[in-house]
């Protein structure tokens, strides 16, 4: 009786462990958003690295909050992410292409990525935490 329950209180802290190590080995795939409207970034990118260049190289780069670039959600709640009724996000992704044209013609970076800290140019080189840098007045 006494081994038994010896044996049963491995048991159940084996099953706990297991049970730890298959969430914690599940868990960076239920972090990985699907996005369903990348045409510049890569598709498989991290929800951390995605936030991360709209917060740090977008927002702060330019001075803008995500409305400027993200249109309004049709139910009214929120903003559209995925939308591209705002030119603004056409705009940046115009701005992306050559952001990592830039880099890679005339800084021969090989692989540059948005976020990635090898970049010489970044949207910040220009902007300095404005949305029109030429001083053409927004729109
Ligand atoms: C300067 C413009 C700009 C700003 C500001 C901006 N974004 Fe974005 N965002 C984009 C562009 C452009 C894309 C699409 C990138 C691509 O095509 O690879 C995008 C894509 C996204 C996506 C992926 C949507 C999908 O499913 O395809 C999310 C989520 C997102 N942005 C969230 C945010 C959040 C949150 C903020 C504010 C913290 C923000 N963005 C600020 C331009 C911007
Ligand atoms: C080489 C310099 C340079 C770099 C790098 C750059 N920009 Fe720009 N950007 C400009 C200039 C200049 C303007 C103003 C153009 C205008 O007056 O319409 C501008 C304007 C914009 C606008 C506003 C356009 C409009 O008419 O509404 C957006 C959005 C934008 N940039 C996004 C980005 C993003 C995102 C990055 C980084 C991925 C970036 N830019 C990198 C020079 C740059």
């Amino acid at each position: 009786m006494k081994v038994n329950r010896k044996l049963a209180a491995v048991g159940l802290i084996a099953g706990l462990v297991c049970t730890l190590a298959v969430a914690s080995s599940f868990s960076p795939a239920r972090e990985q958003v699907q996005y369903v409207n990348l045409k510049v970034l890569p598709k498989n990118i991290s929800s951390k690295e995605l936030q991360g260049i709209m917060t740090d190289d977008f927002e702060d780069g330019l001075g803008v909050t995500c409305g400027f670039c993200h249109a309004d959600a049709k139910d009214g709640h929120g903003l559209d992410f995925a939308s591209d009724a705002k030119p603004e996000k056409e705009i940046a992704r115009a701005m992306m292409r050559m952001t990592l044209g830039i880099n890679k013609k005339y800084f021969k970076i090989k692989h540059p990525a948005l976020g990635s800290a090898t970049l010489t140019v970044t949207c910040n080189t220009c902007h300095k935490g404005v949305a029109f840098p030429d001083g053409a007045d927004q729109k």
